[in-house]
């Protein structure tokens, strides 16, 4: 029989029009997944939970794909065409064919100018044989064919990913752009920098498929403050909290790891427990009763300092 596996659990959030909610986590915390389940993209029979639009339910695959767009990392852009001609016929298959051509000509103009692509429209995105548009150029007309249709959602896992800082923090401001023209951009992103976290409305940490933080990342210091855990000024803020899950998670890995070992030897767990209880028994005989007297008082320190050591003798 197939085993099942939890891989997220009792992960809720809002994502609001005109904001970017961004899901961060360690690898294998769960943001394709999550990203994935929002998009409709996993079978429904293995998803449990509610996912509404302005409080109605998502029930309709074809509206969910109407209103929404995945953006594909790069494998729909065609290498020897322009960035211009790739839009265009983008918006053809996109846009419906009642809308004229000198129609959609016009949003790919818009298009080009929002993702500031205006001095490379007309260079061929190319590929190993053939150099063409950089990266960071190539991963905005990426989104550049899938906002064509102007959708009101855009999903994106990793939008950064391999590319530099600078190319990373355009390709986000234009995520901030759209967002901010009355859109939902929900995406993932591994370790944002302080300028990327800058352009983020909202974030949700995940630490194996459970939500960490939720909220602005402006409220991050004080949540973690609360929590124990300041994040000193100069530290950037979602390295911070990334660091912390790693921690956390190594602290429980040993913790599991010393059981586990303890479990797989009981005879040796049976003579430190029976060396325990020996050497309590005898420290209760010997200290039995003790007064308020300098003398108690003398023996209540000795007491103490034999009770250290012996218990570092006997876990050692
Ligand atoms: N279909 C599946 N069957 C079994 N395990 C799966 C499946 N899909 C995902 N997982 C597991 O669920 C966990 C979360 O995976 P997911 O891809 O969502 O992580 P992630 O946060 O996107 O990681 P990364 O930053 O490395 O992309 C991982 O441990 C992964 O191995
Ligand atoms: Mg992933």
């Amino acid at each position: 029989m197939d085993s099942i596996k939890t891989i997220l659990d009792s992960v809720s959030g809002e994502a609001r029009e005109g904001e970017i909610l961004a899901i961060l986590g360690p690898s294998g915390s769960g943001k394709s997944s999550l990203i994935d389940a929002l998009a409709n993209r996993i079978a429904r029979k293995s998803l449990d939970g509610l996912i509404t639009l302005n409080g109605e339910k998502i029930d309709n695959e074809e509206k969910l794909k109407a209103i929404s767009a995945y953006v594909m990392q790069e494998d729909l852009l065609y290498p020897m065409l322009t960035v211009q001609e790739n839009l265009m016929f983008s918006a053809e298959l996109r846009l419906p064919q009642s809308v004229s051509r000198s129609k959609k000509r016009e949003r790919v103009r818009e298009v080009i100018e929002l993702l500031g692509l205006g001095l490379v429209a007309s260079t061929i995105i190319g590929d190993e044989g053939k150099r063409g548009v950089s990266g960071g150029e190539r991963r905005r007309v990426s989104i550049g064919v899938d906002i064509v249709h102007d959708p009101t959602i855009l999903f994106w896992d990793e939008p950064t990913s391999g590319l530099d800082s600078t190319s990373a923090f355009m390709v986000v401001k234009v995520l901030q752009d759209i967002a901010r023209r009355g859109s939902i951009v929900i995406m993932s992103i591994h370790q944002p920098s302080s300028r990327i976290l800058g352009l983020l409305d909202h974030v949700l940490f995940l630490c194996k498929g459970t939500t960490v933080f939720d909220g602005s990342p402006a409220s991050l210091p004080l949540f973690f403050s609360e929590f124990g855990r300041s994040i000193p000024e100069d530290q950037n803020r979602a390295e911070f909290v990334l660091d912390l899950i790693h921690e956390l998670q190594s602290v429980w890995i040993l913790t599991r790891r010393s059981f586990v070992n303890t479990l797989r030897t009981p005879q040796l767990f049976m003579t430190q427990l029976g060396a325990v209880v020996l050497t309590r028994f005898i420290m209760g005989t010997l200290f039995w009763r003790l007064d308020g007297s300098p003398k108690g008082v003398v023996e209540r320190l000795a007491f103490f300092t034999v009770a250290v050591s012996t218990m570092f003798y006997i876990c050692a």
